[in-house]
């Protein structure tokens, strides 16, 4: 199986973006992961729709949107305007999450929910029928550069048996400490989609260290 692997921008030069999402696509990255943070829901802060803006035109490869923020519902429009495919709030944000998950899925794009390394994952067991991919969080959100939570593996193992199970299609994405380490294990658990910021952008050569995580 071929896994997709979304370099995260929270790590690129954020005065050279345009030249990073050209490099990083050139070097073979699947998906261009956008950390959207509120300074809320996280204690920290990165950009929001204007970027964004900035950011489709020159993404050439479909953008996942991760939406760190108090109150996600408010970007599901500007960004599906903007050809954002991949969405996902946080399950600890939202009060009303099957909602949120139909509006997404009515904005034409893929419906996901992420969740905290914290948060026991039988939380989206009335969820899972109906998302098209789940982001299992490997660090606490809000920043690049942290250390892989080991428990993380039983989440996605328990969501990759479970989908098989029940005859489920819903991708699986980890997101947190990925490096040339810690890939064999997420991969051996069942994920799909590997978010990376430190690994690949803070390499000399994205080519090589986007090469590492492809086994
Ligand atoms: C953390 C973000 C991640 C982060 C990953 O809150 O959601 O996407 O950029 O960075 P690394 O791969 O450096 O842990
Ligand atoms: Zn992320």
């Amino acid at each position: 199986m071929t896994i997709k692997i979304a370099p995260s921008l929270l790590s690129a030069d954020f005065a050279q973006l345009k030249e990073e999402i050209q490099t990083i696509t050139r070097a073979g990255a699947d998906l261009l992961h956008l950390d959207i943070m509120d300074g809320h829901f996280v204690p920290n802060l990165t950009f929001g729709v204007p970027v964004v803006t900035s950011i489709a035109k020159h993404a050439t490869i479909p953008m996942d949107a991760h939406l760190m923020v108090a109150n996600p519902d408010v970007y599901i429009e500007p960004l599906a305007g903007l050809g954002v495919q991949y969405f996902s709030f946080h399950i600890e944000a939202v009060a009303h999450s099957h909602r949120m998950i139909e509006k997404i899925k009515s904005h034409n794009m893929q419906a996901g929910v992420a969740i905290n390394p914290g948060t026991p994952i039988t939380i989206l067991n009335y969820l899972l029928s109906d998302l098209d991919f789940v982001l299992i969080m490997s660090v606490n959100p809000g920043f690049s550069g942290q250390s892989f939570i080991p428990s993380a593996l039983r989440k996605i193992e328990f969501l990759n048996k479970y989908r098989n199970e029940n005859g489920l299609m819903f991708e699986i994405e980890v997101d947190g400490g990925i490096n040339a380490e810690t890939i064999r294990p997420v991969v051996n658990a069942g994920v799909d989609i590997v978010v990376a910021g430190a690994h690949v952008f803070g390499s000399k050569d994205y080519i090589k260290s986007i090469e590492t995580l492809r086994i």
